[in-house]
């Protein structure tokens, strides 16, 4: 309820080094992952969710476990992991949790092929 209520890192960064949305066709709930890399680690992390409760309380965990983690680590962020850290989430709303996991990994995968890109 704390981070729904009250949602760290939300917001944009505009000349983001990684950028991940997820959506989930079936309730329509859409989410995205703004990542910043310095060093090979996670240096700023924003979100933006349209959503459900569950979803933002997600957005707003993952960006807390992942800012400061190198990015083999942040890939590693699982979707329970997630809802875990939030002290566990109802059955019908798992599918939340693995938005975040997912745009989070996407981020990345951003970052890594911008950066294969420009060598
Ligand atoms: Fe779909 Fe929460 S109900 S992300």
């Amino acid at each position: 309820m704390d981070h729904f209520l009250h949602p760290r890192n939300v917001g944009e960064i505009p000349d983001a080094d990684g950028v991940g949305t997820v959506g989930n066709p079936i309730c329509g709930d859409m989410m995205t992952i703004y990542i910043k890399v310095r060093e090979g680690r996670i240096a700023d992390i924003k979100f933006k969710t349209f959503g459900c409760g569950a979803a933002i309380a997600t957005s707003s965990m993952i960006t807390e476990m992942a800012k400061g983690k190198t990015l083999e680590e942040a890939m590693k962020i699982t979707r329970d992991a997630v809802a875990e850290e939030l002290g566990g989430l109802p059955p019908i709303k798992m599918h939340c949790s693995n938005l975040a996991a997912d745009a989070l990994h996407r981020a990345i995968e951003d970052y890594l092929k911008r950066k294969g890109e420009k060598k």
